[in-house]
C-alpha cells in the first residue's frame, strides 16, 4: 500500500507545518508533545484516502484530516486523564509528564485549534464539515460519558456496549470518511455509504483496542496493559466472558470488576485466565472480524472501480491484524 505511505509522509509535513510552538509554553508545549508522539494516524489517513477514491485531489483535504487528527489527540489527553492512564504510545500521557490542569486546557485549545481548521473551506463545504464535526464531537462526549458510567454499573448489556463504543470510536472514524466525501462533492447517499463503512471499520477497530488492552505485548503496546482490567472497564471480553461461565465464576468475576486494589498484578492474571478460558477472547475476535465483514459489505453500493475497493479492503484488513 504505496499509495498510503504517499498519504501519511503528506500529513506529517502538514502536521509539523501547522504545529508550531509558541507562548505560553505550558499551553502549546504539551500539544506539540502528544501530536509528535505518532500514533497510527489512522483518521487523517481514511479523509485523505476517501478524497482521492471518490476523485478530488487529496491535498484538499489536508485541513479535515488535521483537524480530526488534533480533535483525535484533544480526545486522548482527555481521556487519559479519565481512564488514570500512565502511558500513551510508548512514553508519559500529559497530565503525568505535566499535570491535569495543563492536560485539561491543553486539550481544551485543541479542540477549538480543530474547529478553525475548518475556517479553511468555503461555502456549502464549510458548512458540511462543521456540521458533521460538531455533531461527532458531541457523540464522542456522550460516548466517553457512557463509558465512565458504565465503571461503576454491574448491569451492562452488550447492545449498551456497542453503542458507548460506536459513539465513542466509530463515528469519528466514520466522520473522517464522510469529510473526504464531501471534500470530494458526492452524492449524499454516497457520502452516508462511506460513513458507514468507516463507523462499522470503527467499531470493530475498538473491539480490537479492549483485545489489545488485555492481550497486547506491553513492549509494543505503547500503552499500560491491563489497564481496562484496573479501571473496571465493561468491555466485550468482560460481558462475554460474564455470560459464559458459571455462577460461581460469573461472581467471582464481578467482585473483582467492582474493587480497586492497590496491588493490581493478581487481578490483572486472574481476569486474563477468565477471558481466555471463558471463550470471549475468541468470540472477541470474531465480532471483530464480523464488524469488518459488514464494513465489506457495504463497499458493494460505492459507485467506484474494483481496485479502490480493494485499497479500503486492504486497509481494513491491516487494522484487523495490528498490534499496536
Ligand atoms: C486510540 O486510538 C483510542 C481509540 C479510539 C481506541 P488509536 O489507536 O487510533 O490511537 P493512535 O492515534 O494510533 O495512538
Ligand atoms: C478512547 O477509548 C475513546 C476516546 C478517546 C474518545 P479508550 O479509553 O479505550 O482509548 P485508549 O485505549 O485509552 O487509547
Ligand atoms: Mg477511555
Ligand atoms: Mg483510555
Ligand atoms: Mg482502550
Amino acid at each position: 500500500m504505496q499509495i498510503v505511505e504517499t498519504y501519511r509522509t503528506a500529513f506529517i509535513s502538514y502536521l509539523e507545518l501547522k504545529t508550531k510552538e509558541k507562548e505560553p509554553l505550558n499551553l502549546y508545549e504539551p500539544i506539540s508533545y502528544i501530536l509528535g508522539l505518532g500514533g497510527k494516524r489512522l483518521r487523517p489517513l481514511l479523509t485523505l484516502m476517501t478524497t482521492e477514491i471518490f476523485g478530488t485531489d487529496y491535498r484538499k483535504a489536508l485541513d479535515a484530516a488535521l483537524a480530526i487528527e488534533v480533535f483525535h489527540n484533544f480526545s486522548l489527553v482527555h481521556d487519559d486523564i479519565m481512564d488514570d492512564a500512565p502511558l500513551r504510545r510508548g512514553s508519559l500521557t500529559v497530565h503525568e509528564k505535566w499535570d491535569i490542569n495543563t492536560a485539561i486546557l491543553s486539550g481544551d485549545a485543541m479542540l477549538i485549534n480543530a474547529y478553525q481548521l475548518f475556517e479553511n473551506y468555503e461555502g456549502e463545504v464549510f458548512r458540511s464539515l462543521a456540521k458533521l464535526f460538531s455533531k461527532t464531537a458531541i457523540e464522542v462526549c456522550e460516548g466517553q460519558q457512557y463509558d465512565v458510567d458504565f465503571e461503576t454499573r454491574d448491569d451492562v448489556t452488550i447492545s449498551e456496549y456497542l453503542k458507548m463504543i460506536e459513539y465513542k470510536t466509530a463515528v469519528l472514524v466514520g466522520a473522517a470518511m464522510k469529510m473526504g466525501a464531501i471534500i470530494a462533492n458526492v452524492s449524499e447517499n454516497t457520502q452516508q455509504d462511506i460513513y458507514e463503512f468507516g463507523k462499522n471499520l470503527g467499531i470493530a477497530f475498538q473491539l480490537q483496542d479492549d483485545y489489545l488492552d488485555a492481550f497486547g505485548d506491553p513492549e509494543t503496546f505503547g500503552k499500560q496493559v491491563g489497564g481496562d482490567i484496573i479501571e473496571n472497564k465493561k468491555t466485550f471480553l468482560y460481558l462475554t466472558s460474564l455470560a459464559s461461565v458459571t455462577k460461581q465464576e460469573a461472581k467471582e468475576l464481578e467482585h473483582l470488576f467492582s474493587i480497586q486494589p492497590k496491588d493490581v498484578t493478581d487481578k490483572i492474571s486472574t481476569v486474563k485466565t477468565i477471558f481466555l478460558n471463558s471463550g470471549a477472547a475468541e468470540q472477541t475476535k470474531k465480532e471483530i472480524a464480523m464488524y469488518t465483514e459488514k464494513a465489506f459489505q457495504v463497499l458493494e453500493k460505492l459507485p467506484i472501480s474494483e481496485a479502490k475497493k480493494m485499497l479500503l479492503k486492504k486497509f481494513g484488513e491491516s487494522l484487523m491484524q495490528r498490534e499496536v
